[in-house]
């Protein structure tokens, strides 16, 4: 088998001097790994027409996720969700799609111009997130719409709670529909029956994965696989080349490359030690008395089930705001993913040391002393109450107006709390006071808002 890794690392070192871009020549010192940063010259293929390395870079990457056929991305999972809405909607029509997904799909329905139907997942109250799809959701949507033309699911939720999939997609396939599901933070779900079954398993037709989110892959690598015989690979694949850029970046390409030599050669001794530790850390906070630190039992019955390796901390009589999680942990020289309204979320890997876990715990149990807890703070779910469609709001004149003056009015554009990027408003969205509540409390809490100027206000369609 050849390595892409390894050939560009020699080819670096060979005497051939580079008429071709990219213009820091493999010559620019200063940033070292510049020189395997190649373009497409012989013998390394050509992401956007694979016929060499970078074909057997995506079967082994199928090979690994078990799907038909893969495709690598170096432009995120952003990437693959937009082929996938195009392959199945770009020429018109309704896609139906779960309220809670990634903004990366609500971009791709505005450019492609599909009409949403959108499908509230269960709302988990006390902690303010999303929870599973239920399977009936989707066939009541389906008896609906009979005309839809997909199915899209976020599922893991970026706080690692799954749906139901081999159901919904027992109930799509009942109607010919495909089902498409976002799994960016599901990867490693493949690794272990500790983790969730994988979506590509349990019989959906697109599968998109954020590889660098849980492997070791760099950031901006994605993955789209496919498999059944509801999708026109040609299509996707057409996509895919359309979707990114025309000079995938070789650095990206080989480093992926190195990931998925790892996880084929090397990773079950590194995965062992992981599940070890993280089963015993998990374990170890269960005595804590005043952080909690989220298991199975802790969510209400409907969500179908989460990600152990996902740890969501909150507090355990009432709410621990995010942020002051966030403070605790820097303290201790621990960055942690995300802190949100009521709990912060930490990422973990199979590349995860014994050092880390224990340096978590021992932070947490010193905080667990006296009750740091913030006073709970009910949001209420997202409303998707959307009067004209988002390709029509967003071209729309606009003008920006205050918080306190938008009630009714129509949002002309995304405004989203990051983590996790779901937007509170669409372009399309009427104004209520409930959004406004919500994105009062983020600014209170810190929170980043992306597409809101606090000096501005928020921009709405001109009157
Ligand atoms: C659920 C989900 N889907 C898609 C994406 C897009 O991934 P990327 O940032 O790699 O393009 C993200 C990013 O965080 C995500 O959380």
């Amino acid at each position: 088998m050849k390595h892409l890794f390894e050939i560009l690392q020699n080819y670096s070192k060979e005497d051939i001097y580079p008429f071709h871009m990219p213009g820091h020549k493999r010559n620019f010192s200063q940033v070292p790994f510049l020189n395997m940063d190649i373009t497409e010259i012989d013998g390394f293929d050509n992401l956007n027409n694979p016929t060499g390395i970078l074909k057997e870079l995506n079967q082994r990457l199928a090979g690994l996720f078990g799907a038909k056929e893969s495709f690598l991305s170096v432009n995120g999972a952003t990437s693959c969700v937009h082929a996938a809405l195009f392959a199945l909607c770009g020429s018109g029509g309704k896609i139906a799609v779960s309220a809670n997904c990634h903004k990366s799909v609500y971009s791709a329905l505005l450019i492609s111009g599909a009409e949403p139907v959108f499908m509230e997942p269960e709302y988990m109250a006390p902690l303010s997130v999303f929870g599973s799809v239920k399977p009936e959701t989707v066939r009541k949507t389906i008896a609906e719409n009979p005309d839809l033309k997909g199915v899209f699911i976020v599922s893991p939720t970026y706080e690692g709670i799954t749906s139901d999939i081999r159901t919904i997609a027992e109930i799509c396939h009942e109607k010919a529909i495909p089902l498409v599901v976002d799994e960016a933070h599901g990867a490693h779900f493949f690794l272990s029956d500790i983790f969730p079954e994988t979506a590509l398993s349990q019989g959906a037709d697109i599968v998109i994965h954020g590889l660098h989110k849980t492997l070791p892959f760099p950031t901006q690598t994605g993955l789209l696989s496919i498999q059944g015989d509801l999708i026109n690979r040609d299509i996707i694949a057409s996509l895919m080349t359309m979707t990114q850029s025309s000079s995938p970046s070789y650095i990206l390409m080989g480093a992926a490359e190195k990931g998925l030599s790892f996880m084929e050669e090397e990773s079950g001794e590194q995965w062992k030690k992981y599940i070890e530790n993280l089963i015993s850390f998990r374990k170890g906070c269960k005595d804590f008395i005043n952080i909690k630190l989220l298991e199975k039992e802790d969510y209400p019955d409907e969500i179908f089930d989460y990600d152990m390796g996902k740890l969501i901390i909150c507090g355990k009589k009432t709410s621990l705001s995010g942020k002051k999680t966030g403070e605790i942990l820097t303290k201790n020289k621990i960055q942690a993913e995300a802190v949100c309204f009521n709990h912060a979320i930490l990422m973990t890997s199979l590349l995860d040391t014994a050092e880390g876990f224990e340096r978590l715990f021992r932070a947490l149990k010193e905080a667990d002393v006296s009750d740091i807890s913030d006073a709970e703070l009910k949001i209420s779910p997202i409303k998707r109450n959307e009067k004209i469609s988002m390709r029509e709001a967003f071209f729309s004149k606009s003008e920006f107006i205050l918080p306190e003056k938008c009630q009714g009015r129509i949002s002309a554009d995304f405004v989203s709390i990051y983590p996790p990027g779901i937007p509170v408003l669409i372009p399309g969205t009427v104004i209520e006071i409930e959004h406004i509540e919500i994105l009062k409390e983020a600014l209170r809490r810190n929170l980043e808002i992306t597409g809101f100027d606090f000096s501005k206000g928020i921009k709405v369609i001109t009157e």
